[in-house]
């Protein structure tokens, strides 16, 4: 069976390293440690060392939530694959809409998963529509684009170590999480159009998460019901009791 991944994405959250800690602590120490489910969280570049120092018991992976598309070099402010490597990073989330809201496009998307690949980072690749695209029935020639797009000079192989999450924009920190039914649609489609572009034999294989207002009376459904292979979880990660809820509700 696939493992089931659970990702919690930080964001610019909490302020300090010390709550950093703290919320890491907490949920570290309660979770269950299971065979089929992976737990991951995505702090602030700025906490990534001092977490990755912890004692994690292989209860906690740890990822980024961006990365710059050199190795090194002169880049003011950019943070490298090889750098997030080098601290144990095993994901970086890429092209999520935070970020594509502040000019991250297509092309500069496809460079930083190309570059992560090169360096052993696990793309999570954030998909979706925006809610004027979705009112004009246009979420899946959207997400057919990002997936074009984002993936352009990708092999066959390199396509079962990316990570997609569908991740409606309206549903991101709104409450409004998507229907079941739509992100079942979704993750047929997107498996559809791997298969078809990269001529993937068993896109069953390939991850797919889904993200947007996730929380402990949701995620089982996702899951069961909607079919994905794990939760990118936004709001909810910073709330430990939450997030254990939603990590021991799939248990
Ligand atoms: P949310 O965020 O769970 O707060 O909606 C999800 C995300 O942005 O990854």
């Amino acid at each position: 069976m696939k493992k089931r991944l659970i990702i919690g994405n930080w964001k610019c959250n909490p302020s300090t390293l010390k709550e950093a800690k703290r919320l890491f602590l907490t949920i570290l120490k309660k979770i269950k440690k299971k065979k089929t489910i992976e737990v991951g969280i995505c702090p602030p570049f700025v906490y990534l060392y001092p977490l990755s120092n912890l004692d994690r018991k292989k209860k906690i992976v740890l990822g980024a939530q961006d990365v710059f598309f050199e190795i090194g070099g002169p880049f003011t402010g950019q943070i490298s694959p090889k750098m997030l490597k080098d601290l144990g990073c095993k994901y970086v989330i890429i092209g999520h809409s935070e970020k594509r809201k502040f000019g991250e496009d297509d092309q500069l998307i496809n460079k930083k998963i190309q570059i992560s690949l090169k360096s052993k980072l696990i793309p999570i690749f954030c998909l979706g529509e925006t809610l004027e695209e979705k009112e004009k029935g246009k979420n899946f020639e959207r997400v057919s684009i990002q997936i074009q797009e984002g993936l352009k000079g990708i092999t066959k192989k390199e396509i079962e170590k990316i990570v997609f999450a569908y991740e409606p924009v309206w549903s991101i920190g709104t409450g409004l999480a998507c229907q079941i039914d739509d992100v079942f649609s979704m993750t047929i489609f997107i498996r559809k159009i791997l298969s078809q572009k990269f001529h993937i034999k068993n896109s069953q294989n390939v991850y797919i998460l889904y993200g947007g207002s996730v929380d402990s009376q949701n995620a089982k459904r996702y899951i069961e019901d909607a079919k994905v292979d794990g939760l990118l979880v936004g709001g909810s990660s910073l709330k430990p009791e939450e997030f254990l809820e939603i990590i021991h509700s799939l248990y």
